[in-house]
């Protein structure tokens, strides 16, 4: 079947931050064959590629995207319960994550549960390398299958390959940025195995081991409590990545501050909640201009209270990182992508 390419479609709709401008093309791919076809039409026209997988860490310029937008709606996923306890879960990357995460859990597979509620589609999760509440979704990726948009070929990244970091991987560089994932392959387990090292969840379940279904509910709780419902109010979580900073650094903020919370990351490297800066240093938690603000419950969160523009908002959190660069000397960098009209 012909490939329905759309023209001038608005990208509101499909960015959780409910900003930016037209895309000049847009597609929705189904299946393999469509995204082979999308890459060729966007080669032929000569177009760039944008791959939205829910939007939901994402900024659209206002002046839109002037290449072609794809949006994966590839589904499907497979459960394979090995000899041991091991599961592997293969998945196609248009899938809504939570779902994945709900179906696992109500089949008794570990590993994903840490990870409930958080916006997208599976194919974004390992290009982010999501993570949440102790858990990131590079401890459980063995492989990810991806199309080269630009040769056609298929390749299978090991988890290796993926170049998993805090909130990095290979899809994020140049190197893995032609790349359209298709598949992610997960290594879940039958084995009792919950993850209550994150400091609000350990305080739920003193002396007790709790079930599946139990951290996940207790996971939808507390980011209840944090978050803003995305399907209410624009925002993308959070908004900008916890700085990490060599220990001088370190020392030097704690001479000042000497209260704020520091995670050692190892070879020397410190990580600092920046949501604690945000609040307890700096004083912006609530902090609004206009439309735009950080959020009252967690001051990581950029929130877009009506229809702020997508430049508002960057001007918003630029004043957010001269703040905090003039308290701390630290510079801070997004975490969502920004998509500039090219
Ligand atoms: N804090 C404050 N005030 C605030 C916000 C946080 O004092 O307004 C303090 C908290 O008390 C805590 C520390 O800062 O001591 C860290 O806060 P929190 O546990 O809420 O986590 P975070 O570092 O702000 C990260 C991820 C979130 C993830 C949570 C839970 C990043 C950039 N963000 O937030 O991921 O859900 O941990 O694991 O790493 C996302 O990436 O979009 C995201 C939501």
């Amino acid at each position: 079947m012909a490939l329905d390419v759309r023209e001038n479609i608005s990208l509101k709709e499909y960015t959780t931050f409910k900003t930016g401008g037209v895309a000049r093309y847009f597609v929705e791919v189904k299946t393999e064959e469509e995204v082979i076809e999308a890459g060729h039409f966007a080669k032929q026209n000569d177009l760039p590629l944008l791959i939205i997988c829910g939007g939901s860490n994402l900024l659209v310029s206002d002046e839109g995207f002037a290449g072609l937008v794809m949006i994966n709606s590839l589904k499907g996923s497979k459960y394979l319960e090995g000899e041991d306890d091991s599961v592997l879960l293969e998945v196609a990357s248009g899938e809504v994550f939570d779902e994945v995460v709900a179906e696992s859990v109500s089949r008794g597979y570990w590993g994903l549960e840490n990870l409930s509620a958080i916006p997208g589609t599976v194919g974004a999760t390992p290009v982010q390398n999501v993570g949440a509440y102790g858990c990131e979704i590079g401890d459980l990726i063995l492989q990810v299958e991806a199309i080269n948009l630009y040769t056609n070929n298929k390749k299978i990244f090991t988890n290796s390959q993926c170049k998993f970091g805090y909130r990095e991987s290979i899809f994020k560089t140049e190197e893995g940025n032609n790349f359209f994932i298709t598949k992610v392959f997960l290594k879940l387990s039958k084995e009792v195995s919950p993850k209550l090292s994150y400091a609000d969840l350990k305080k739920q379940f003193v002396d007790y081991i709790p079930t599946l279904p139990e951290i996940r509910n207790s996971i939808i709780v507390i980011r209840s409590k944090k978050f803003p419902d995305w399907k209410v109010v624009g925002t993308a979580g959070s908004f900008f990545k916890n700085p990490i900073i060599t220990s001088k650094q370190a020392d030097e903020l704690l001479a000042v501050y000497p209260e704020v919370p520091v995670y050692h990351t190892g070879a020397g490297m410190v990580k600092i909640p920046l949501g604690y800066l945000l609040d307890k240093v700096c004083g912006l938690k609530g902090y609004r201009q206009g439309k735009v603000g950080l959020y009252k419950e967690q001051a990581l969160v950029l929130v877009n209270y009506g229809d702020a523009t997508t430049n508002e908002i960057k001007n918003f959190a630029n004043e957010i990182s001269e703040i905090v660069f003039a308290k701390t000397k630290i510079n801070i960098s997004p975490e969502v992508r920004f998509i500039e009209k090219l």
